[in-house]
């Protein structure tokens, strides 16, 4: 059997069950979630730090304006002025989605990953924006990322586009899901398909340090029998270490409406990795990735140890990102740094071991993260005569997975 034998259901719609995970920050660009829609399945956008995204791509200058108006805190340990201009904050969700959707073709989906933990200095507030403008801009789905999200339906439940949209949650455990719809229960609305993601996914992971202890066909199978139990049909897309078409078919047997990937996407052609840095991805082993806990998030993280960001000192740069602020204007990294600032103050470069700037490492594509698997993906292409590996195409991946049987993983035509 083949990933091809099986079809996404949502609603009344039919999709090739895969799914490319959200990969913030821009790692998972528009072209690539377009290349999944194309050829039928679901891709997603991320609106992790969406203006600096948008200064990338567009001729709009949404950071250099917010330094400006806060550059007298740039040297201020207290964060809690720096806020973002929520009618700026739309505009650029909005930029971001409708160019994508503009551009769809064929028959899958584009969705957007939409994280919890990005909390901006104002939670409620900015993510309300966050989700209303995606619906505002036609954005096909939400998925709700890196968080417990309990009060997210409730911020668009008002939103016309509340009841049509795909809105789907990722969860980690069964516990989760329950709190999600218990409390969500008053919106009188389901999620429409939940992604369940275990311990081998890259990104932030949704255990402690002891995530190892965990195995997601064991997870996928509680929640399966809980929905059942509860008579509730929502399809389940595992995610995290589905590597070949035939890791997909085990789930997909098994009941599994989808799978989510994202590993095997990151040293695609579309991917916003800079080439330097997909050849790092190809060439790592497996002593290479850690997880640890350098994400002020408080979530453990998946990285290639020898990222850039990993005992890094930078200056916190809330003045231009400050997406991880709280709502009263803290960042574990920017105690973090004025700790080591106090207790050296004639260093000239200060090394920060405990925590990283996050927004700083992830918009320079400093932070590598990624996924348990990563250390396989020089088994995925082919080694070059000057020793670099051949960068794929979304097309290639995708089918590989779609059609792709006995563990087979179909190397790309030589260059
Ligand atoms: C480089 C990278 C960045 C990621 N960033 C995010 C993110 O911003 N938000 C999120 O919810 N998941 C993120 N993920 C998780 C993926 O969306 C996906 O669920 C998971 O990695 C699937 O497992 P796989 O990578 O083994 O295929 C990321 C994964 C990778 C590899």
């Amino acid at each position: 059997m083949r990933v091809d034998d099986f079809r996404l259901m949502l609603g009344k719609r039919e999709f090739v069950p895969i799914m490319i995970g959200g990969m913030g920050v821009d790692i998972s660009t528009s072209p690539l979630a377009l290349e999944a829609a194309r050829l039928g399945g679901i891709g997603h956008l991320s609106d992790a730090m969406i203006q600096a995204v948008c200064d990338r791509h567009f001729d709009t200058h949404f950071v250099k304006d917010k330094v400006k108006k806060y550059k007298s805190s740039a040297n201020n340990r207290d964060k809690t002025a720096v806020q973002f201009d929520l009618g700026e904050l739309a505009e650029a969700v909005r930029m971001h989605v409708e160019k994508t959707m503009e551009a769809k073709k064929g028959s899958g989906l584009v969705f957007v990953n939409c994280m919890e933990k990005l909390t901006m200095n104002a939670p409620r507030e900015t993510l309300a924006v966050r989700l209303k403008s995606a619906l505002d801009a036609g954005i096909d789905g939400i998925t709700l990322a890196a968080g417990l999200h309990l009060g997210s339906f409730s911020l668009i439940e008002d939103h016309p586009r509340f009841r049509d949209a795909f809105l789907g949650i990722i969860v980690s455990s069964l516990r989760a899901l329950q709190l999600f719809i218990r409390k969500t229960a008053r919106s009188r609305r389901l999620p429409d398909y939940i992604v369940i993601e275990g311990p081998l996914a890259g990104g932030h992971l949704g255990f402690g340090m002891d995530w190892a202890k965990y195995d997601l066909a064991s997870i996928v199978a509680e929640i399966g029998g809980w929905l059942a139990a509860e008579k509730l049909d929502i399809p389940l897309i595992p995610a995290g270490g589905i590597f070949t078409g035939s890791d997909a078919v085990s789930f997909l047997r098994n009941g599994a409406g989808a799978v989510q990937v994202a590993t095997r996407f990151t040293v695609v052609r579309e991917c916003g990795l800079p080439e330097e840095v997909k050849q790092k991805y190809f060439r790592a082993d497996e002593t290479d990735i850690e997880v640890n806990q350098i994400s002020p998030t408080g979530y453990p993280m998946r990285m290639l140890s020898g990222s850039p960001a990993i005992g890094d000192g930078i200056r916190p740069n809330c003045e231009a990102y400050g997406y991880i602020l709280s709502g009263s204007g803290q960042c574990s990294y920017v105690d973090s740094y004025y700790r080591e600032a106090d207790l050296c103050p004639d260093a000239r470069r200060l090394s920060i071991k405990d925590k990283t700037c996050l927004c700083t490492h992830m918009r320079n594509y400093n932070l590598w993260t990624c996924g348990h698997n990563t250390y396989r993906l020089k088994d995925t292409t082919r080694r070059l005569a000057d020793g670099t590996y051949q960068i794929l195409t979304a097309e290639h991946v995708f089918r590989d997975y779609q059609f792709s049987t006995d563990g087979e993983i179909a190397l790309p035509a030589p260059q």
